[in-house]
Order: C-alpha cells, then structure tokens, then sequence
C-alpha cells in the first residue's frame, strides 16, 4: 500500500521533470513568448520554417492566449494544435509564403462553448497553400483573411463554427475553391470585398445562417456556378460592383429577411433564372410583404428577359438600370419590351451611332413601329428617286450644252471656209415679180 503511493507519487514527479525537461514552441529559434504568454514568431535568416503542434517537443504551450507569426516562409498547423488552448483567443499570421492548415488544426470548442469568448483568426499577406477538411472548426469569434492568395480551400475548410461574428474575405486570390468550403455554421456578417476568383463552385457557401448582412463587392470573378451561395436569413443582401464573366442558373439560393440589391456590377452573362433562387424568407413575408429585389446600374453582355425570372410570390423586382450591351434594334427592343411594361424601371442598349446607351423606349420611339419603319423606307425610297432624277436631268442639260458647243462649218460661195458659232437663218420670202408693166 505504501510502497504503491509512493511509486505513484514518484511516477508524478517523474512527469513533472520529464515536462520540464521538453522545450516548447517559445524555445524555436523564430519564437518567444511575451509576458501575455502570448507565443510570437518571426521568421528571420536561416530559420524558415515553423510547425506548430500540441504536443510533444515544442508544442504550444497550454496557457497561451495569442499565436503571432510574421514572415516565415512557411508555416504548419498540426493536427489539433489548438484543440486544448482554452486561453487562446487570437491567431494572427502575417506576410507568410506558405500557410498550412492541416484536417482539424484549429479546432476549437472550449467545453462551455456559447460562454467562452471565441478566436480571431486573421491571416494577411500571405500565401495560403491549403486548408483541409475541418481545417476550422468551433468556436470561432471572426475570420478576417485579407490581401493573400488562397491555393486550396478544401471541402468543410470553414464548418461547423459556432458563434461566428464576422467573415470577412478582402482582396484575395481564390485559385481552386472546393464544394462545401464554408459548411454549415452561423455568422453576422459574410463579406468577400475586391480581389479574385476563377470559379466559385457549387455551395462554396452551403447551408450558411447569414443574420445580418451578406455582400460580396468588387470582385473579379469568372464563374459563379448554380447554387454558389446557399445562405438563409440574411437582413440585407449586397452584390455590387463586381466584375462577373459567367452567372449561371439559380447561383443564389438565397432567403432573406430584407431587400436584396444587386448594383453597378458588370457582367458578361447572365444565364436563365440566375435570380430565380433569391426569396424572402416565409416570416419577413408573412409580416411585411413583398421584399425587393433591386437591379440598379448594371452592365450585362449576354442577357435575356428570362434572366431576370424572379420569385414572384414573395419579392417584388426592381430595375434601376440595366444596360444592355448589344446594339439596339427593335427586335430586341420588341423583347424586353413585356418586363419594361411589367416593371418599369430603365432598360438601355447601345446605340451605335452615337455610341452611348439609350433606354429602349427612347429608341422604340424614335426608329421602331410599323410607320417608323415604313417611313424610313419612304425616305430612302424618295431619297433614290430624287438622286435618279437628278442624274437624268444633269444628262440632258450637259447632253444639250455639248450640242450648243458643236462648232458649225459653213461653206460660202467664195470657196473659204467660215467658222462661226452662231448663225442666223433668214427667211426670204421668194415673191413673184410681177412685170405687169
Ligand atoms: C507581404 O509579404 C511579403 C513576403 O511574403 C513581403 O515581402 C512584403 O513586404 C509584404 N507586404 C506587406 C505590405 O506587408
Ligand atoms: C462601380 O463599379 C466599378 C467597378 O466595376 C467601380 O470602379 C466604381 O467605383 C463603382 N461605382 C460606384 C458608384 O460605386
Ligand atoms: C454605374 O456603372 C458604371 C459602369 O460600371 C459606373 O462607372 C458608374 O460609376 C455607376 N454609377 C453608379 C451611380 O453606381
Ligand atoms: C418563393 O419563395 C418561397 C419562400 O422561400 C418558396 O416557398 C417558394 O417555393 C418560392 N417560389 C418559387 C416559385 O420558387
């Protein structure tokens, strides 16, 4: 009995020691911890790389509230690296080329999870070379990725958040996105503001609570695919000035609990029914009626009237400004002609001569209809019959002067030769002499 309390008091101090004994992550070269025990990282000369994990020789160290890196080259969560950080608050990666976060790395779900303030994660500057699955899970305060490029955002690299404030995506390079990247989780606020994608897939955002303010805003992208955004419950939808080549069917399956606007964005197509997804959500509906769905100042190459399909039950259309980029005429403008009746609102296409957009009625009135058309046949018939009867004239007077012009040779009596140019018939009178003497 006493032999074995003291084998386990000896197997405790054995421990004790034996932990002592192993450095942490604030004995890497790179890094130290502050009087915060705050763990700070920065790269510098030969020591370029930086693998952060949860145990063993350099782990993080248990009470660590913030995780700091600046300038590595590259930079590796493990596998739960965060999981039992239950001081941890921040996580903040700067100007690293090569970011990794492996499956689960910053998972974090402190026991009194709703209580418990949660992470900010902010990496900027930075090449991300991958997020896997589950890379970013729990209880997470905000997300702020700002002025990097994203390699790889695999399936569930965002999901399961809880407790989520703000995502905020700012001038960034998505180069391959996955399906499902932000899975299933709510959030205040969802925003992705300037920078770049190539395709969007299909639930980049899937089954994604936005509570107040969804936007995406100035950015450059080539396909956003059907169903791109499966998000519900927002109170205000933004999609303006981005630069759009390929909106495809039903992009957004979007209920939201306000108006939705899509504004001064310029697109190359707008495939059928690409608004179609958008919907006030049964409550907003049910108490304030018809929310709107606003069409303001936009550029769009490749649009047709089904385009704008919309769910009429619960949202009314708005459309501000919609510019057509294709040349007027009036089967186009014959068209649009049943959505302006519709709705209203200003509808321009290009007007070629003067090279500017005109709104469609101004121009139905000035060159369509059956008289309109007509009348410009009349034109141009008058036009040709007043030029061939000019030509005609101008024929018979040049015809007549060259006549006139025609020198005449008389042959007199004498035997010369006169010229002249005019000459004077005289009409004598032969008379009979009457020699009745
Ligand atoms: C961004 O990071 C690179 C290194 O990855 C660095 O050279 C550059 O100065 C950083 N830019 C800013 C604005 O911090
Ligand atoms: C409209 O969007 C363009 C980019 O496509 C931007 O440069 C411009 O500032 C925006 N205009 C307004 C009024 O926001
Ligand atoms: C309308 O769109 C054009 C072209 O994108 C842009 O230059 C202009 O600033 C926009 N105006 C407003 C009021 O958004
Ligand atoms: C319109 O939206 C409501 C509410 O989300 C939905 O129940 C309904 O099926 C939609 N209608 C159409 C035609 O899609």
């Amino acid at each position: 009995m006493m032999w074995a309390t003291w084998k386990c008091v000896l197997v405790v101090l054995g421990l004790a020691s034996a932990q002592r004994s192993i450095p942490t992550a604030c004995e890497e070269d790179a890094c130290r911890c502050d009087s915060f025990t705050r763990l700070i990282c920065h790269c510098t000369g030969d020591y370029q790389e930086l693998t952060l994990r949860s145990d063993g020789a350099y782990r993080i160290p248990t009470m660590v509230t913030a995780v700091i890196v600046n300038g590595c080259d590259r930079v590796t969560f493990l596998s739960e690296t965060v999981r039992n950080l239950i001081q941890l608050r921040t996580i903040q990666i700067a100007n690293v080329n090569n970011v990794v976060i492996n499956e689960r790395a910053l998972a974090w779900s402190p026991r009194d999870n709703e209580m418990n303030p949660g992470l900010r994660i902010m990496i900027s500057n930075s090449t991300i070379s991958e997020i896997s699955s589950h890379g970013v899970q729990g209880r997470i305060n905000s997300i702020i990725i700002s002025d990097s490029y994203i390699n790889n955002l695999k399936p569930f690299a965002f999901s399961s958040l809880t407790g989520v404030s703000n995502i905020e995506l700012t001038n960034n390079v998505f180069d391959n996105v996955e399906i499902q990247a932000f899975k299933k989780f709510t959030t205040s606020n969802f925003l992705i503001r300037g920078g770049s994608a190539k395709v969007l897939p299909s639930r980049f955002l899937s089954d994604v609570e936005v509570t107040d303010l969804l936007r995406i805003d100035g950015v450059t992208v080539v396909c956003l695919s059907s169903l791109t955004f499966l998000v519900s419950l927002p109170k205000r939808v933004l999609i303006e000035n981005n630069n759009i080549d390929i909106l495809e069917g039903d992009c957004f399956r979007v209920t939201s609990r306000g108006p939705i606007t899509f504004r001064n964005n310029t697109v190359g197509t707008i495939r059928k029914g690409a608004f179609y997804g958008f919907a006030a959500s049964p409550e907003v509906f049910s108490v304030t009626g018809h929310q709107e769905l606003l069409i303001d100042n936009n550029t769009v190459t490749n649009i047709t009237p089904t385009s704008l399909m919309y769910n009429r039950t619960t949202l009314s259309l708005r459309i501000d400004g919609l510019n057509l980029k294709s040349t007027c005429d009036c089967d186009l403008a014959e068209g649009w002609q049943s959505v302006l009746s519709e709705h209203g609102g200003i509808i321009n296409c290009w007007y070629d001569l003067e090279e500017h957009f005109v709104s469609i009625p101004t121009y139905v009135d000035s060159r369509c209809g059956k008289f309109k058309q007509t009348f410009w046949i009349f034109v141009i018939v008058g036009v040709i019959i007043v030029l061939l009867a000019a030509a005609v004239v101008i024929f018979f007077i040049v015809k007549k002067e060259n006549e006139k012009k025609k020198k005449i040779q008389i042959v007199m009596p004498d035997g010369k030769t006169y010229r002249e140019t005019e000459f004077h018939i005289v009409v004598e009178r032969a008379e009979l002499l009457t020699t009745d003497l």
